[in-house]
């Protein structure tokens, strides 16, 4: 592959602007300055590129991501009140066309994933593959033994023609429970616990399928490990 077209792989903009980079004395590969953008590249061979003099190890695509999503940040491209996730994310990746997989609303913090995959996108957030997830919800009012049995019985929300109940329900503390459910319908969780008569005051996702959060700091990302994707049905290879 020649040199531009692994930057313009890379997310460093266009055809164009990949080729100025180099013309310009802005690209070194692995600490070594590369000027023609016609030179021949070997990807499985590079660790880092240098443009214009910030190291970025190679990305390895397509890319399976967690973040840990703090509050404050709408999950869109184009947010309308807050900062988007996406500038969670290196500026390199914007240009990648990733994708979250499914929403978290402003206030809600923990994990959300992205991809540059589509379909495992699609087949993550489609209501066909049930992925279990796993939140952990602060309550205003103190939990009682009817709250968690009418989750678990299931609740009937407004404008859904369908009872909704969560697949596990565990009470951590007098405020605190851990609620798993499968659909991922619009504010469900906080529409479920209202339906059942109380209220979200936290809402925090700790897992998705096998994969959880973890220690990682709000804020933060990291890569979705080889094991991680196997248990989500991915292939590497
Ligand atoms: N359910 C909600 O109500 N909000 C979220 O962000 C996720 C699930």
């Amino acid at each position: 592959m020649e040199l531009y077209r692994l930057l313009q792989q890379q997310g460093f903009g266009s055809r164009k602007e990949c080729r100025q980079l180099i013309d310009y004395g802005l690209v070194a590969i692995d600490g070594v300055d590369a000027n023609d953008w016609r030179q021949p590249v070997d990807a499985a061979n590079i660790r880092t590129l240098t443009v214009d003099g910030q190291d970025w190890p190679l990305l390895h695509l397509p890319l399976y991501l967690l973040l840990h999503k703090p509050a404050g940040y709408e999950t869109s491209h184009k947010p309308l009140h807050h900062p988007s996730v996406y500038r969670l994310l290196p500026p390199q990746m914007a240009n990648l066309d990733i994708s979250a997989v499914g929403r978290l609303d402003v206030d809600t913090t923990g994990l959300l994933l992205f991809s540059s995959d589509g379909q495992f996108v699609h087949a993550m957030t489609s209501p066909k593959k049930q992925v279990p997830k796993l939140y952990r919800v602060t309550a205003k009012h103190p939990l009682t033994a009817e709250l968690l049995q009418r989750l678990r019985d299931g609740v009937l929300l407004h404008d859904e023609n369908e009872t909704l109940h969560a697949d596990s329900v565990e009470q951590v503390s007098e405020y605190v429970l851990d609620l798993s459910i499968t659909q991922g319908k619009y504010h469900q969780v906080k529409r479920m616990v209202a339906a059942a008569g109380n209220r979200v005051e936290q809402l925090h996702r700790l897992a998705l399928g096998e994969v959880r959060l973890g220690e990682l700091a709000a804020g933060q990302w990291r890569h979705l490990t080889t094991d991680e994707l196997a248990a989500l049905g991915v292939v590497t290879g």
